[in-house]
């Protein structure tokens, strides 16, 4: 009677072994202690049934049952701590970070060519004793024209082509930094030595030497005695720190109704030392600013007589400079925000 039993526990034991060696995940575990230790498993069934045994029977037939279950609960716990150590394994190796790897550089900005340009010029002439100071972009027909000595109906509107915000007020975009001049002069007493950086805006076909939005740098100095001579050398200090001192500028007769008499001024190409090239149109000379002697009527305009002050102005395209500093051939380039110009700089 007590064969079957012990050879049911012995075929117990190893059913349960093999079950065991495939066990692979917590839930497998669960579910093989359930199966095989759990109160209504086989082993349990088996050992309660050794009760029915004849009495001399049963402490061996107990014995081997007692043993084959605390060999279980030892494989068992063997096994767990197999499978736990094998699962934290896996999580480590699929989490791991590869220190072999190369690093990711994050993308590091810089100065876009127009703000290089301007702190080029600006630091040139604040360090030539010239204030800086700004004036408001959205402007009044009064600042833009009529105080610069065009008023209404003047032909030389024409050379502004120009945005309106508000035509029946006279509200617009400024095509120029000229109008702080005035605002300047309404508010200093002389001398008064100030450059005027900022924006400025034309109702205009962009092409590759113009903008619709652009940049420029205004200059005004007023005082007793200022001579056209001042001007020639202020000009020339500064397009010489820019270009090279080398450079050779011209100054040209051209009109603008705020100065009398007006200029132009070139230098001589940089890249063909004047002999003409692409870069100055075969002319040997690049213009790069308009500027001039103030005229009396714009100091008499802002209540300053023009028997007792003189002075000059300048305005210059900044974009215009950083293309022949940087040898960037199209001004649209400037803000089209493509990273392969940009980068470059
Ligand atoms: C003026 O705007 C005058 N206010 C300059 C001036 C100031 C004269 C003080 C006398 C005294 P002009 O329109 O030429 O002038 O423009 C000045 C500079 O701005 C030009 O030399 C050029 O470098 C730049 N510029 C003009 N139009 C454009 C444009 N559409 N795109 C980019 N740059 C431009």
């Amino acid at each position: 009677m007590a064969q079957p039993l012990v050879a049911q526990l012995e075929s117990l034991q190893k059913e349960a072994l093999a079950a065991l060696a495939a066990v692979a995940d917590e839930g497998a575990l669960e579910e093989w202690r359930v199966n095989y230790l759990g109160r209504r498993g086989p082993l349990n069934t088996a050992l309660r049934s050794i009760g029915d045994l004849p009495v001399e029977e049963r402490p061996a037939v107990g014995a081997r049952g007692n043993e084959v279950r605390r060999l279980l609960e030892e494989r068992f716990d063997e096994r767990a701590q197999k499978v736990r150590e094998d699962a934290m394994q896996r999580a480590l190796v699929e989490g791991a970070i590869d220190v072999t790897l190369p690093g990711r550089t994050p993308p590091v900005g810089r100065l876009h060519p127009t703000t290089r340009m301007l702190r080029e010029i600006c630091g040139a002439l604040v360090s030539m004793g010239f204030q800086v100071v700004e004036g408001p972009e959205v402007e009044t027909d009064y600042y833009n024209f009529e105080a610069l000595n065009m008023p209404p109906e003047h032909p030389a509107r024409d050379m502004w082509d120009t945005l309106w915000l508000e035509p029946e007020q006279g509200v617009l975009l400024r095509t120029h930094t000229s109008p702080v001049q005035v605002r300047v002069l309404e508010r200093m007493q002389p001398p008064i030595r100030i450059i005027a950086p900022g924006r400025v805006y034309r109702y205009e076909a962009t092409d590759a030497t113009h903008e619709a939005i652009f940049y420029q740098v205004e200059g005004l100095v007023v005082d007793e005695g200022v001579t056209f001579a001042q001007l020639k050398g202020t000009l020339a200090t500064l397009l010489r720190r820019l270009f090279g001192a080398e450079r050779r500028v011209d100054f040209r007769g051209s009109y603008f109704p705020f100065v009398e008499p007006g200029i132009e001024v070139a230098i001589d190409c940089f890249r063909c030392n004047g002999a003409g090239c692409r870069t100055c149109g075969e002319s040997g000379w690049l213009e790069v600013l308009g500027a001039g002697m103030v005229h009396p009527k714009v100091l008499a305009n802002t209540g300053h007589d023009p028997k007792r002050y003189t002075g000059y102005a300048f305005g210059l395209g900044v974009e215009r400079l950083a293309m022949l500093k940087y040898g960037i051939e199209d001004i649209r380039l400037f803000y089209s925000n493509d990273l392969r110009f940009l980068k470059q700089f």
